[in-house]
């Protein structure tokens, strides 16, 4: 049985990827980019545009190109250094698709039947296509490929992540040691950021709050947070609840946020006063990831040098990952 190619003790292999399917959200921001981008200093980084995902909900080219250079722009502005990651799309590696059948034919039906994701999909009326129900083979596939270790994700993939590794298993058990066993990173912190209705920040729920957009409608959409109809002066033993309280704690400093807070809870801090308290500190948080998108934004023959070179690499860790997998299970 050949032996699995291990990589220096010190070094780990970290892959995550983000669909190009709307503008990147906030969620988006502190359950899996931010992770993922401080991560790129503990080992060798793997970052895709998960671009074959996104055609599980997005039906227009147009559409799909500008969103994927959007989540480029995204990415490298808020501080993935292409000199550490490497960072690509994730069509540029299509020998991902093809180890996506080799695990397709050892995923139970129960398994992808089970998953929450699709399950909350159907009961909110989508009309599933066979690729949404598939999907967490592709992503199998997307993180087995690079024999990658850990995944840092929000909560919501955490699924995904163990239907990874139980495919691994099943294909190391019936074929002989061929795949890595990744581990899932989750911050418990951020592993759920709430959106302007409090449920999860969603692209697909209309309730996110954008990265980067204009000022204007942007501070519009902080200032309708949805909170109740209790008077400023009433005290709220539950202010830790409450949705801008939990999005101030992401961007503010602690003792401004427990500040906030505290007085929320004795009362006499309107929630017109929260929200703008709110709105101040995300619009300065992202202060300098904006200069740097509007920088990335003229020069994008140089994002797409990135993203040419990245998939180059990629593309030849895949096919050896591929080519071994092929060749433990008889095709080649
Ligand atoms: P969306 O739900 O907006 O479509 P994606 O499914 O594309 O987001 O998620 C991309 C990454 O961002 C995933 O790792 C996901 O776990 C993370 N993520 C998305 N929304 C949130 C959230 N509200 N809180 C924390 N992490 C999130
Ligand atoms: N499914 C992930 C999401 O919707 C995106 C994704 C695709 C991914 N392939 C992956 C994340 C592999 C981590 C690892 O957010």
């Amino acid at each position: 049985m050949p032996a699995l190619p291990l990589l220096g003790s010190s070094s780990m292999r970290i892959l995550s990827g983000i669909q190009p399917s709307g503008a990147l959200h906030v969620g988006n921001y502190f359950g899996m980019m931010g992770p993922a981008i401080e991560l790129q200093e503990e080992g060798e980084a793997y970052y895709f545009i998960a671009d074959y995902h996104s055609m599980t909900s997005v039906f227009d080219a147009e559409v799909r190109r500008k969103n994927t250079q959007d989540v480029a722009l995204d990415f490298l502005a808020c501080g993935l250094d292409p000199a550490k990651s490497v960072f690509f799309k994730q069509s540029d590696v299509p020998e991902v698709t093809e180890l996506t059948w080799l695990l397709t034919t050892l995923t139970p039906m129960p398994m992808l039947e089970n998953c929450h994701s699709y399950k909350d999909k159907l009961a909110k009326g989508l009309k599933p296509n066979h690729g949404l129900f598939a999907y967490p083979v592709l992503m199998a596939s997307d993180i087995l490929i690079y024999d990658s270790n850990v995944v840092p994700v929000g909560k919501d993939q955490k699924q995904h992540v163990e239907v990874t590794r139980d495919i691994a298993g099943k294909f190391n058990q019936t074929y002989g040691e061929t795949f890595v066993i990744p581990e899932p990173r989750i911050r418990g912190e951020v592993a759920a950021v709430p959106g302007t209705d409090g449920q999860k920040m969603s692209k697909s729920y209309d309730n996110t709050i954008e990265i980067f957009g204009d000022e204007k409608p942007l501070r519009k959409k902080v200032m309708r947070l949805v909170m109740d109809s209790r008077p400023p002066e009433e005290p709220k033993p539950d202010a830790d609840k409450n949705i801008a309280i939990q999005l101030l704690k992401l961007f503010a400093t602690e003792k401004v946020a427990s500040e906030t807070e505290n007085k929320l809870r004795e009362g006499g801090l309107g929630y017109g006063d929260l929200k703008k308290t709110l709105f101040e500190h995300y619009w300065e948080y992202f202060t300098e990831a904006r200069a740097k998108r509007a920088e990335l934004e003229d020069n994008l023959d140089y994002v797409n040098q990135v993203l040419r070179e990245s998939a180059e690499k990629a593309r030849a860790l895949a096919s050896t990952v591929l080519d071994r997998a092929k060749k433990n299970c008889g095709l080649s």
